[in-house]
């Protein structure tokens, strides 16, 4: 299988190009080589290189930044991806692109299926979900909505290279420094692995899967406390950890609440979703690994 991969150089797109390489052929492009923006050039990209599936890493990720630059996070999570349906629909491949638990509006008590309503709260969020009603341009589509992506770099090409650095990333990074850390306790996310994501893109494509929407996320939820405060306990360094509210917290983005998701189609699909604590001793163990 060739894959080609756009946004390489991000945490998923690293362990993407690394996942899809390991037994088969990998186009792997960070923005300086393609720019998804680029209507004529992904079109280009596309024809020549003639890829079987294309995995979207590339996106506007400044989620405060995108309430100030409307345009720009419209340009890449929305217009881009509809140039890549565009040339996946040319071209016959499959289309993966990767949603955002932030379409949802935070409000409910039980995690989010598929089946739930949108309801952006951001510019991030809108942007986000406009790129997923146009990746379903491409007739062979698979959405995938991650979530709190962590370790993208850990396992991947360079373990010593952890580019981006996620909410978990800083946490541990605070923590084997011996600086001090602070857990939101009022919001409450279904962490995704990166690792494991990737194995579960894999196995749906592979698999040849029912296209469509999916969660995929690890098994499980937990506030942004209880996250921090996992990592504490299994490093030994709880003292250093603090709890605090969303209300301490000054974003210029809302940030839904409540943001579990169910994984029960993926997994019904064939991807294992381990435990978020299940990922985070795996990840630990990178970590610690490479000290
Ligand atoms: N990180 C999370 O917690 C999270 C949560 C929910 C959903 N997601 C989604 O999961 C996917 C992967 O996220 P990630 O964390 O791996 O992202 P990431 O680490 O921020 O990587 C995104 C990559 O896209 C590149 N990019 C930006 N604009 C581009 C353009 N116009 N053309 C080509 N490449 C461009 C960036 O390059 P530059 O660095 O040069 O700008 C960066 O390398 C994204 O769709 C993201 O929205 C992530």
């Amino acid at each position: 299988m060739k894959a080609l991969v756009t946004g390489a150089a991000g945490q998923l797109g690293l362990e993407l190009t690394r996942v899809f390489g390991q037994d088969g052929e990998v186009v792997a492009l960070p923005r300086a080589r393609l720019d998804i923006c680029d209507h004529e050039a992904v079109l280009h990209v596309t024809r020549e290189t003639r890829p079987d599936v294309i995995l979207n890493c590339a996106a506007y990720n400044d989620v405060d930044g995108a309430e100030t630059d409307p345009g720009a996070a419209m340009q890449v999570n929305g217009f881009g991806v509809r140039s890549l349906a565009a040339a996946a629909r040319e071209t016959g491949a499959v289309l993966v692109h990767y949603g955002t638990d932030f379409v949802f509006d935070g409000m409910a008590v039980h995690p989010y299926d598929e089946s739930a309503s949108p309801g952006p709260q951001s510019v991030y969020a809108t942007s986000k979900l406009l790129g997923e009603w146009f990746a379903r341009g491409a007739p062979r589509h698979y959405v995938l909505r991650v979530e709190s992506l962590f370790g993208g770099g850990t396992e991947a090409v360079d373990p010593t290279v952890r580019p981006l650095g996620s909410t978990v990333d800083r946490m541990v990074d605070a923590m084997l420094a011996g600086r001090p850390v602070r857990g939101v306790t009022d919001r409450t996310v279904s962490p995704s692995y990166v690792p494991d994501v990737a194995a579960a893109t894999r196995s749906l494509v592979m698999g040849n899967a029912a296209v469509g929407l999916y969660h995929c996320v690890n098994t499980g939820r937990a506030t942004w406390f209880e996250v921090a405060w996992a990592a504490a306990s299994r490093l030994g360094c709880e003292p250093l950890l603090s709890p605090i509210t969303m209300s301490e917290v000054q974003t210029r983005a809302a940030r839904p609440r409540f943001c579990a998701l169910s994984n029960g189609k993926i997994v019904a699909a064939g991807a294992t979703m381990p435990t978020w604590e299940d990922a985070l001793d795996r990840y630990l163990a990178a970590r610690i690994g490479e000290m």
